[in-house]
């Protein structure tokens, strides 16, 4: 009885058995670390295998357990071995997936191929739905677990030229918002996160049109209201305590209500401000 209690009411990021996908940089490698600051063992999967070794140097640096591992989430087969060789490092269950790993694309509609729009979809959308798919099995047989999904505040800004990017990110959050009823009769907590800028590479190392790629990254990397560590400690904390939300800045609080209380008044106000950009 004690036991069904303690596992009950757990914090999931208190000494969690984690795998973080994109722990090589930006805000997965800031997932890692505070993972590891709470006492956790963390998997760190990254398409990019030398900066999740990185990761892991920097886990022991806190003192605690890492392991590096290459793996492309949007590929079934690989996120699928991931679950399984997290498992055997750990030597334990995993208790907490982040489905982090996730590139940035821009552009107008026209100017996007379809080699751009599977490119995003592959590893933005179906690297979480990947996640999600080998991971909750393990949770539900343990009768407990926690998913942290990346969204972003473009899941519902929809702003334009980030159509493919914007697309993925509304799925994202609309698998989380499923999930999260579905799976919790089954203990298993859900989360997702919807930043507005967040300092990180995604814009160097993601396909952003030359012409706004310099200022888009400046802006990035200088006008963020927030940190990738600030932002991985809040959306901990929401998990710990059952929130379904994280909207980290006040920009994307502001959109979100905007959003919500007049939806179309908002496409209006979109499309009148856009006419004015170049
Ligand atoms: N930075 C922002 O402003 C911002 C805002 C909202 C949402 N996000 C989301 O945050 C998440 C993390 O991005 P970030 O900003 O830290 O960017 P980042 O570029 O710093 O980190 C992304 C990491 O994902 C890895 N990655 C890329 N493709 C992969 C693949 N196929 N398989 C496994 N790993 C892969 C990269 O190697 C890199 O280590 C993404 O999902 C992104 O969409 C970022």
């Amino acid at each position: 009885m004690m036991n069904f209690l303690k596992q009950r009411f757990a914090k999931p990021s208190k000494q969690a058995y984690a795998v973080v996908t994109g722990a090589g940089s930006g805000i997965g490698r800031s997932f890692a670390l505070e993972l590891a600051r709470r006492g956790g063992s963390i998997v760190c999967a990254d398409i990019n295998l030398a900066a999740a070794e990185e990761t892991v140097a920097l886990i022991e640096q806190e003192g605690a357990t890492g392991f590096a591992l290459r793996c492309d989430v949007g590929s079934a087969e690989q996120v699928q071995q991931l679950a399984e060789q997290a498992e055997v490092l750990l030597q334990h269950p995993v208790t907490l997936v982040i489905n982090n790993a996730g590139v940035g694309l821009g552009g107008k509609f026209d100017e996007l191929s379809l080699d751009d729009w599977q490119w995003c979809m592959n590893i933005n959308l179906w690297g979480v739905i990947h996640g999600c798919h080998y991971f909750v099995p393990g949770f539900k047989k343990q009768g407990r677990g926690a998913i942290i999904n990346v969204a972003s505040a473009a899941s519902y800004t929809a702003a334009p030229e980030m159509s493919a990017y914007n697309v993925t990110k509304a799925g994202v959050r609309a698998l989380s918002e499923t999930l999260f009823a579905e799976l919790k009769r089954d203990n298993i907590r859900v989360n997702v996160l919807c930043p507005t800028l967040v300092p990180t590479n995604i814009i160097k190392d993601g396909r952003i049109p030359e012409r706004y790629s310099r200022l888009a990254n400046h802006a990035l990397m200088n006008y963020a209201l927030t940190t990738s560590d600030a932002v991985a400690r809040l959306t901990l904390n929401r998990l710990d305590k059952g929130e379904l939300y994280t909207t980290p800045q006040v920009d994307a609080k502001l959109f979100w209500i905007m959003k919500r209380a007049s939806p179309d008044l908002y496409a209006r106000f979109l499309g009148f401000s856009y006419r004015f950009v170049k």
